[in-house]
């Protein structure tokens, strides 16, 4: 049996919190310490083989600046998953964050699959926003959540093969 299931799966998140650095790590295995910021946005895409289907997954990372704000609805209207990332060394992109899942949950997809994730858990020194944060604001509104590391690659497939099982079983 070889189904494959498409629909777009969307990136958001203040800048600097590790889309692209995500999104990379995933399609090409690769890490750049000096990754440049996203420009409207970026179009990748990749094939991931679960037991039950192949999932061709297209994915839409969105520019996390300020001034691009208002280009992101064109990009989670049509998204069957929504990825919001924040960096756990900034209460800021936390902050930036919950502000995303507030604007999915009155203008996204009813059906929208949404992932809260706290990426660059390599930084533990530099932590400012603690797991429980995160885990109780996931579960609070009902998200899936993940600490990550783009970096050192902790919990990145993870994270897309969990996509990938959520939008088949939908
Ligand atoms: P915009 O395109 O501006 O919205 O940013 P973005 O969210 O796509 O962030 P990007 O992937 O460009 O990463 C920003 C910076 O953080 C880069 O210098 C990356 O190297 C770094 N970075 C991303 N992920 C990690 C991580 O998991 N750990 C560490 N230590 N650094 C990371």
């Amino acid at each position: 049996l070889f189904s494959s299931i498409t629909g777009f799966r969307v990136l958001l998140g203040d800048m600097g919190a590790g889309k692209t650095s995500l999104v990379l790590r995933f399609v090409k295995g690769q890490f750049h310490e000096y990754q440049e910021s996203t420009i409207g946005a970026a179009f990748f895409t990749q094939v991931l083989s679960l037991n039950e289907a192949t999932v061709k997954f297209d994915v839409w990372d969105t520019a996390g600046q300020e001034r691009y704000h208002s280009l992101a609805p064109m990009y989670y209207r049509g998204a069957a998953a929504a990825v919001v990332v924040y960096d756990i060394t900034s209460m800021d992109s936390f902050q930036k964050a919950k502000k995303w899942v507030q604007e999915l949950q009155r203008q996204g997809n009813p059906k929208l699959i949404m992932f809260l994730v706290a990426n660059k858990a390599d930084l533990e020194e530099k932590r400012r926003v603690d797991n429980e944060m995160g885990e109780q604001y996931a579960k609070e509104n009902g998200l899936s959540f993940m600490e990550t590391s783009a970096k050192t690659a902790q919990n990145v497939n993870e994270l897309f093969y969990e996509i990938a099982k959520r939008v088949v079983k939908a």
